[in-house]
């Protein structure tokens, strides 16, 4: 499938698509195809906290579906609460090109990506993209990149719609990963996420509380004057939604 081209998360030059991988002209790095997911990891030095997490949730990959769910009903959300936000948030994704930041198994936003979008599923845990590779099947508009958050290989304000779900909770720097999502996300585009505000009853991932200030603080990198931020809490989870503000 042919998206927009990425770029070499080395040196910012367009990449050119060969077969299933990618080239770069100016460095010669190959990004090649692996476990249905392209790994633009292999020259990219990751930090200690960041293989850490990678090793994490390439070692659950094949339970997670069921974990979350078990994380997200012992917080007292009920898990139909919890993928009816989503469905109803997703709702209006037809046609969008949609960012899954740590996409991880694509579960449960996956089924409800309309066929007429183009879902790019970005996670640092190859195993959890092999996981979403066959949730996703090959039907729908999907990509899915081996890539930090920290790294976004796509051009400034190309995307429409951009999900971070439950991953500020594990990512090792969400303030860059924030920065990555606002430089990529069109001035009219959309940011929906998720995250737990309570301490799970049974640690499965090192998954950490966050506060909801914390939260605020680092979505702000969303100028306040220009971008509206808004929460609802349901038992420990709390959802937010940044979207232009109407009132400028
Ligand atoms: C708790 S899971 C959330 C998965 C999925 N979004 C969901 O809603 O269930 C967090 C995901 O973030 C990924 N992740 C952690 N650090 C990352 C990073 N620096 N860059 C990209 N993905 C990362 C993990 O591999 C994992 O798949
Ligand atoms: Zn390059």
């Amino acid at each position: 499938m042919q998206l927009f081209s990425p770029f070499c998360p080395s040196c910012r030059e367009n990449l050119a698509r060969n077969g299933d991988s990618f080239t770069c002209s100016r460095c010669g790095r190959v990004y090649p195809l692996k476990n249905g997911a392209v790994d633009f990891l292999t020259s990219l030095p990751l930090s200690d906290a960041q293989q850490i997490v990678q090793a994490t949730f390439d070692a659950v990959a094949a339970s997670y579906d069921n974990a979350i769910v078990r994380l997200v009903e012992s917080l007292s959300c009920p898990w139909g609460t919890y993928t009816g936000k989503l469905e109803s948030f997703m709702a209006n994704s037809s046609g969008k090109v949609i960012l899954d930041v740590g996409c991880g198994t694509a579960f449960p936003v996956g089924s409800f990506v309309p066929q007429t979008s183009i879902y790019l599923g970005m996670d640092i845990s190859l195993e959890m993209l092999g996981h979403a590779r066959a949730l996703l099947g090959e039907n729908l508009n999907a990509a899915l990149w081996n890539i930090d958050a920290e790294r976004v290989p796509l051009p400034d304000n190309c995307i429409d719609l951009c999900l971070a779900l439950m991953t500020f909770n594990v990512f090792p720097n969400p303030h860059r990963a924030a920065t990555e999502i606002h430089r990529v996300l069109k001035k009219d585009g959309v940011v929906f996420g998720t995250v737990f505000i309570q301490p799970p009853r049974d640690e499965t991932f090192q998954e950490r509380p966050i506060a909801p200030d914390l939260v605020r603080e680092i979505l702000s990198v969303f100028d306040p004057a220009l971008w509206e931020l808004s929460f609802e809490t349901q038992g420990g989870i709390l959802f937010f939604h940044v979207q232009k503000n109407v009132k400028i």
